[in-house]
């Protein structure tokens, strides 16, 4: 899935998204004091509008410009850092950040380079807040949902996350939970796996 696709995807519809914040992003992170925010892949920039308004500095990167302009024309100004970059081939900067926000992230398996360099850019006493789809009964040849991408299978799932941590590390939340506020668009991916880490030692 490179820019091409997903600009095409976003090219397809004014809106591919429900605008607002996910509700995990919601739940996790309204108890955090607001530092600096990195929102991975942040599509039409719900999560990001959210942190910022919050109180986070945000920088908020995506592989689609398509999806960067929208965002930052919704944003109307909000002071977010929109940052065009393919996580999978250029690593956030090191040590960096103290929320780093991936939800529904596509992460190559493949490229287990590329979740090294997403842990490695949260700062000391930070946060991953790492969250997919709950699999589990999902069938990607299953033709009576609307799902045409690649097989969501290929990539990391907060699990695979979770076992790439070292002692540096405490796992505060790895489960699996219902879905808060679906939109339309994923309506068919019920539950939300949600891992939440700190980086407690460096
Ligand atoms: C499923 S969407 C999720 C968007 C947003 N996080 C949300 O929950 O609404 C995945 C996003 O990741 C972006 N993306 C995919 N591969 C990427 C990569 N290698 N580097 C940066 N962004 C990428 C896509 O353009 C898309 O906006």
């Amino acid at each position: 899935m490179n820019q091409e696709f997903w600009d095409a995807r976003y090219g397809e519809h004014e809106a591919v998204w429900s605008g607002r914040p996910n509700g995990a992003l919601t739940v996790e992170a309204s108890g955090l004091r607001p530092g600096q925010a990195l929102d991975v892949g942040c599509g039409e920039g719900g999560d990001a509008l959210w942190l910022a308004a919050a109180g986070w500095r945000v920088t908020a990167t995506d592989i689609s410009r398509v999806a960067l302009e929208r965002a930052a024309e919704r944003a109307n100004g909000a002071d977010i850092a929109w940052v065009h970059g393919d996580l999978a081939a250029e690593p956030p900067s090191p040590r960096t950040f103290d929320l780093v926000s991936a939800l529904y992230f596509p992460l190559p398996k493949n490229n287990p380079e590329a979740a090294r360099g997403l842990i490695d850019s949260v700062a000391a006493g930070g946060i991953l807040l790492y969250v997919g789809h709950d699999l589990s009964g999902f069938d990607a040849d299953d033709h009576d949902h609307d799902w045409d991408g690649p097989d969501p299978r290929d990539y990391f799932t907060p699990a695979d996350v979770a076992e790439l941590l070292d002692v540096e590390w405490e796992i505060e939340v790895n489960e699996a939970r219902p879905r808060v506020d679906t939109p339309e668009v994923s309506a068919h991916f019920v539950n939300d796996l949600v891992l939440r880490a700190r980086r407690v030692r460096s």
